[in-house]
């Protein structure tokens, strides 16, 4: 190969790349932004301070995941309390968190050990404010379809089919 058939092909090379680098750059900045956290709570910071008191004392930590935490030496496959508020409202929720049983509200598949733990000697007061707090945790609209897949997988662990009640 001849010095000027070498430089041609060096050229052709380095037009490529720089192709190839433009294109790459576009694509970055095309990409959607990050839609961002899709949970909140309509909460009062009163009621929040309360609930987290009372969760700590629920230990509702080491099995659920709430605003992406959870102890991590749990693996208990509880629904996450993200968005709960738009599956249960605070009646249901105070009644759940009464029960002696709350399997006989929400059936379970789960082993003994893993199961929703009754919470029925909290004070009444504690149940009220926990019912209020986890009701106020709501989720974006865009985020419910993926919450509700999760949901049910988690639940059932069945595939979620999509439907339009
Ligand atoms: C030992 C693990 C464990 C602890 C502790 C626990 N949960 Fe649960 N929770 C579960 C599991 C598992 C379920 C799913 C139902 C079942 O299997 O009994 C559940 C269900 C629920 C549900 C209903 C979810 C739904 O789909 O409607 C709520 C609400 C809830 N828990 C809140 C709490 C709160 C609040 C606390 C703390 C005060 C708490 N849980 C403590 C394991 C736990």
């Amino acid at each position: 190969m001849r010095t000027g058939e070498k430089g041609i092909f060096v050229v052709m090379g380095i037009s490529v790349l720089i192709l190839i680098g433009v294109k790459y750059y576009q694509n970055s900045k095309n990409t959607e932004p990050d839609p961002g956290i899709p949970y909140f709570t309509t909460a009062s910071k009163e009621l929040t301070a309360e609930a987290a008191r009372i969760m700590k004392d629920g230990k509702c930590h080491s099995c659920h995941s709430l605003w992406g935490t959870r102890d991590m030496l749990q693996a208990v496959p509880a629904p996450p309390l993200d968005g709960m508020g738009y599956f249960r409202d605070e009646e249901w929720l105070y009644k759940y968190f009464s029960a002696e049983v709350p399997q006989d509200i929400l059936p379970t598949r789960l082993k003994p050990e893993y199961r929703q733990p009754s919470f029925s000697s909290m004070s009444e007061e504690d149940r009220r404010n926990l019912a209020k707090y986890i009701a106020s945790l709501q989720v974006e609209d865009w985020y419910l379809e993926d919450t509700k897949k999760r949901r049910y997988e988690k639940l059932t662990g069945k595939d979620y089919i999509k439907t339009d009640e």
